[in-house]
């Protein structure tokens, strides 16, 4: 048994507490901004109501033995409120999120050698009335270590599958380059289908180009199929397949443009590699990203 936190219980969170839910194992802590209602998480087998403790106050917050991060990941600083709380007897801090910057997103707020940066794959989303609706499997990415290791046994009786891997980073910057390419849907506010277009489909190739490059000189191994793996990807998905990106852009949220996008054009700087394409993509999105005094968010 641990005592195990969620920080941010959107889509990505009330997963996570439903795997740790359905191992009966644990007791389980919901850290959040406005209180749940008792979680209901919609999988593929079946609905699973979490039985959880609720917190909306970094104050109230005890120390746990894990703590999982699942904000997006512009919302590091409030997730770190909660960690001065959670973290203060060495809890461990599972960061899952996209990006390729886990750790320094986290390092202000607890030791970096406490952190363990965690990939994951599982198309979900949040509906309104707050119940999180699970569309296919879950698949996590956790850098290989003792930590690594006691993150996978957290989740032993649960329906997911956790691969140890030696070179994390490698495995984000590999999903980066597919996060890259998504934000052809936020662009054109349309779903993978899109990218059936021949020139559509030659802008993902070069966007994932300039991913490879940066990837490359940040040290991750990469090889030069990885492009049209990538647009193969999405011209195998349902045409009607929504993206997070495109999907916080259609609901007027805020996109988490620059982990995705904004990352390869910074550390391209960094590296004297040019990236246009994914430059372009972040000045364009991050207009949408403000309201202009619209009073409307994400929509062009
Ligand atoms: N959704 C997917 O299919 C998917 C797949 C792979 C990876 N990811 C990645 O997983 C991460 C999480 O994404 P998501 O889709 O789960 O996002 P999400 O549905 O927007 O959930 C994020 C949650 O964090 C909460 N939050 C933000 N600041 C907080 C704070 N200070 N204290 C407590 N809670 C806080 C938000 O609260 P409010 O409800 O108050 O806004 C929201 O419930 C992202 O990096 C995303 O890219 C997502």
């Amino acid at each position: 048994m641990a005592r195990v936190a969620v920080v941010g219980v959107g889509a990505i969170g009330g997963v996570l507490a439903a795997l740790l839910e359905t191992t009966g194992l644990h007791e389980i802590t919901l850290c959040t901004r406005r209180a749940v209602e008792p979680l209901t998480v919609k999988t593929p087998e079946g609905a699973v109501t979490v039985k959880a403790r609720n917190l909306t106050d970094p104050k109230q917050a005890g120390a746990v033995d894990w703590v999982l991060v699942a904000t997006k990941t512009y919302d590091a600083a409030g997730a770190g409120e909660w960690l001065r709380g959670l973290a203060k007897d060495g809890a461990v801090v599972a960061v899952v999120q996209n990006g390729v910057e886990h750790r320094e997103r986290l390092a202000p707020y607890v030791e970096e050698e406490r952190i363990v940066p965690v990939v994951i794959d599982c198309p979900v989303e949040r509906q309104a009335d707050g119940t999180v609706v699970q569309r296919g499997k879950v698949t996590m990415k956790v850098e290989e270590g003792p930590l690594g290791a006691e993150f996978k046994e957290l989740f032993r009786g649960s329906k997911v599958e956790i691969e140890l891997v030696g070179d994390f980073k490698t495995a984000a910057w590999r999903k980066l380059c597919t996060n890259a390419a998504g934000a052809i849907n936020a662009l054109t506010m349309k779903p993978a289908g899109v990218l059936h277009d021949e020139a559509l489909g030659r802008l993902a190739l070069e966007m994932v180009a300039e991913c490879v490059a940066v990837g490359r000189a940040e040290g991750a191994r990469l090889d030069d199929s990885v492009g049209q793996q990538v647009l193969d990807m999405y011209r195998g998905q349902p045409r009607d397949s929504v993206n997070s990106l495109l999907a916080d852009r259609m609901a007027g949220r805020r996109m988490e443009t620059d982990a995705r996008n904004g990352v390869i054009v910074r550390l391209g700087e960094k590296h004297g590699i040019a990236t246009p394409l994914n430059r372009m993509a972040v000045a364009v999105l991050e207009a949408g990203n403000r309201d202009e005094g619209s009073g409307v968010r994400g929509r062009p």
